[in-house]
């Protein structure tokens, strides 16, 4: 009898197990495809990623190669979630540590659904009771794919997991380029570009809250030659983490190349707790067969649509104060400003650091922060007083603020010592001056938000903050986090994240700026609660076209934020307005520094930017010269009809010897005639461009081109192309 009972338990599992293998499981977009299989391991496999095939291919012809090397484990290769503890000697996506010690895991598929745009696959591993979720969304018409994990365990005792991936690819092709997006302040997103070859590559961030500074979260890579822009397969991938990233790239010894993205697990072996769910941050991929233009264009109208906040509605243009006063303001400087706003046309006046601090005034950056009450010396009035003002004038005000950092010197550090990070037994290291407040503890997300809140609730008019964050972790102990210090760094952005959902469910009309000492915060899960980012303080509007030209890898033109400063007086405020022209504009400069001429430039270039927002805004960008190729920059914006677009020509620093070659457009509709104009010419300037005030039709425009570069420096055309 006995017997007998275990025969049919092992029928039935042999059943069940005979169900789960060779289960394919498709995942795909209008143009993308990326296909599962259960083997008879019972593990999951990735047989296929690449352009989208027919409907009528078998799922289960499909295979990459399987691992073999010079000794003899031979496996069925590309696991989708690679564990620590197996056959495969490459960086696992996920490690755990069990309660009884054992660091290995084997994950068996356990079951998937797809529902809608969602796949949810489960797998468990053989032995423990250890669940991962793994979830793909896809947008099929913007062909994006968005990936993320979920772990857990019922396990009694302490669960570590040091390794915790969002998402894990695997690619073939004969050679792989890598394009990173290095970064400093005033140096954002610099691109670079390297071959990949045996080994792994690891572009990351160890800096906590200003965590982009030297590495932004996209990458790029030419799979069998490097990025180009319009040719060529590219994979285009970014976390979105306001927190400490890393993107692994390890080409295996059989020439694949494997990517794996997630948080930045160094420093951060996370305690798990029982029934407790680990979601990963969401990874989101395209894979474009014509370049990195079309892999831009995918992104951005994916982050209109789906992931900016306010994706869809309108941008406010902007006077700031912080390069023209710094922290040198009253408030009848500041009642002039408005005044300089009002008359140039803009929407909106931003008041900038310095406006706050009473035992410990903010008069530079060495005191303050953390007080949140306007400088009764300064502003005697408060800022209730400057809103009704500026709206009495006829702009909106907005409100610089920094709510996750204090100084030292400031009532609320002496008032709660115990809400900053700091180490209780060695020397603290400042960066600005200033530290950072506990975002995992729930009292100090309470106040964090309360600094939103009060400033609401008192001025119920605010239209707009700027929400900065200028150093990173610089001291990683926090006394909240008793039990285990690993947690802390992913506390703290799930701490922030807190605060920002608070802030965007009771304050949804609020327009805010993410901005991190420059743009050293302008990660995609940011920007579902920010409705813009500050790009760089570099606002040299040559350094501009470079930073500009990298954000425009996977940012809408209306989340960047860029504005016309003093800096780079060589250049006419003309050129400095265009560069900003194509982003989302802004004034950062007092009107007493310029000529009349200038001011009525401006004034018109305003209207015409209002005027022009929807082709702006577009996420149809067409990047047609690179400044990193030389001496000019030329990009094109279209709208979806194909009936309006925009050219935007700089010539940098050309050499007289050039030759100047005619600029092909893209995206117009062949057959249609369209007439050509510049715009935004200085006052009284008449346009020398040829090709101004005529007709072309789009094949010619597209085949043909226009002259838009000259041999001189600092020159730039806006010019506008409608169907007639
Ligand atoms: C850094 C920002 O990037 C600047 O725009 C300005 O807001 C300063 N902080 C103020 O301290």
């Amino acid at each position: 009898m006995k017997r007998l009972i275990i025969l049919a338990m092992l029928l039935t599992a042999m059943g069940t197990y005979a169900e789960k293998i060779n289960i394919n499981i498709n995942i795909a977009t209008q143009n993308t495809q990326l296909t599962l299989q259960v083997k008879d391991d019972g593990r999951l496999y990735q047989t296929y990623l690449g352009a989208r095939l027919s409907d009528h291919t078998p799922l289960a012809t499909l295979d990459m190669p399987r691992m073999a090397g010079a000794s003899s484990i031979v496996t069925h290769g590309n696991e989708v979630y690679p564990v620590m503890g197996t056959e495969d000697f490459y960086e696992p996506a996920f490690e755990i540590r069990h309660a009884d010690g054992n660091p290995t895991s084997v994950l068996k598929y356990v079951s998937h659904t797809q529902k809608g745009n969602e796949t949810i696959i489960t797998l468990r591993d053989e032995l423990y009771p250890v669940t991962v979720a793994l979830h793909y969304e896809v947008f099929p018409d913007e062909d994006i794919i968005k990936q993320w994990s979920e772990i857990s365990h019922q396990e009694k005792g302490k669960v570590y997991i040091s390794r915790y991936a969002s998402s894990m690819l695997y690619f073939e092709a004969d050679r792989y380029f890598l394009t990173e997006f290095t970064s400093e302040w005033i140096r954002e997103m610099q691109m670079k570009t390297q071959e990949l070859f045996f080994g792994k590559k690891i572009v990351d961030t160890r800096l906590g809250t200003r965590a982009a500074l030297f590495a932004q979260p996209f990458f790029e890579v030419g799979l069998g030659r490097p990025v180009a822009e319009e040719e060529g397969t590219v994979l285009m991938g970014t976390i979105g983490w306001t927190g400490n990233f890393r993107f692994t790239f390890e080409v295996d010894h059989q020439r694949q190349l494997r990517v794996i993205s997630g948080i930045n697990p160094d420093a951060s072996t996370y305690l798990l707790k029982k029934n407790e769910v680990f979601r990963t941050p969401d990874f989101y991929f395209t894979l474009s067969q014509n370049g990195a233009g079309e892999g831009s264009r995918r992104f951005q109208r994916w982050a209109i649509k789906h992931q900016l906040n306010k994706g869809e509605d309108d941008r406010m243009t902007l006077l700031n104060n912080w390069e023209n006063t710094y922290f040198d303001f009253d408030e009848k400087k500041l009642t002039s400003l408005f005044e300089e706003a009002k008359d140039l046309g803009v929407d909106l006046f931003l008041l900038d650091d310095g406006w706050f601090g009473n035992k410990y005034p903010r008069k530079d950056d060495h005191a303050g922060l953390g007080d949140w009450q306007a400088t009764t010396a300064k502003l005697p009035n408060g800022i209730p007083y400057l809103v009704k003002k500026a709206n009495e004038t006829g702009i909106a005000f907005g409100i610089w603020i920094e709510p996750e950092m204090v100084n030292p010197k400031s009532e609320l550090a002496e008032k709660h010592p115990d809400w900053i990070l700091k180490l209780p037994n060695r020397d603290t290291y400042y960066f600005r001056n200033q530290l950072v407040l506990d975002l995992a503890n729930p009292r100090v997300q309470d106040f964090v938000y309360s600094v939103v809140d009060n400033l609401m609730k008192e001025n119920p008019q605010l239209k707009f903050m700027k929400w900065d964050c200028n150093s990173p972790i610089t001291n990683i102990y926090s006394t909240y986090e008793k039990e285990h210090q690993g947690n802390l760094y992913i506390d703290y952005v799930r701490g922030l994240y807190n605060v920002l959902q608070r802030v965007h469910a009771n304050y949804p009309d609020l327009y805010m700026m993410m901005c991190s000492g420059g743009g050293a915060r302008s990660d995609f899960e940011g920007l579902k609660y920010f409705t813009e980012f500050w790009c760089s303080d570099n606002t040299d509007p040559v350094s501009r076209l470079y930073i500009q030209w990298g954000y425009s890898q996977f940012i809408p033109s209306k989340a960047m934020c860029s504005h016309v400063t003093n800096w780079n007086r060589q250049a006419s405020v003309k050129f400095r307005l265009d560069v900003d022209f194509t982003c989302k504009l802004g004034f950062d400069i007092g009107l007493a520094d310029m000529s009349e001429q200038d001011k009525q430039y401006c004034r018109e270039a305003i209207q015409e930017y209002n005027r022009l927002k929807p082709i702006i805004y577009s996420p149809n960008l067409y990047r047609l010269m690179s400044p990193y190729d030389g001496e000019h920059c030329v990009l094109q914006r279209v709208n979806d009809d194909r009936s309006h677009a925009l050219l935007f020509a700089y010539d940098i620093h050309p050499r007289v010897t050039d030759y100047q070659l005619p600029v092909c457009l893209r995206g117009l509709d062949a057959e249609a005639q369209y007439r050509v104009r510049e715009i935004c010419l200085m006052p009284g300037q008449q346009s020398w461009l040829d090709c101004h005030d005529k007709v072309y039709t789009g094949d010619y425009l597209m085949k043909v081109g226009l002259r838009v570069t000259s041999g001189n420096a600092l020159v730039s055309h806006i010019i506008e192309i409608i169907k007639e």
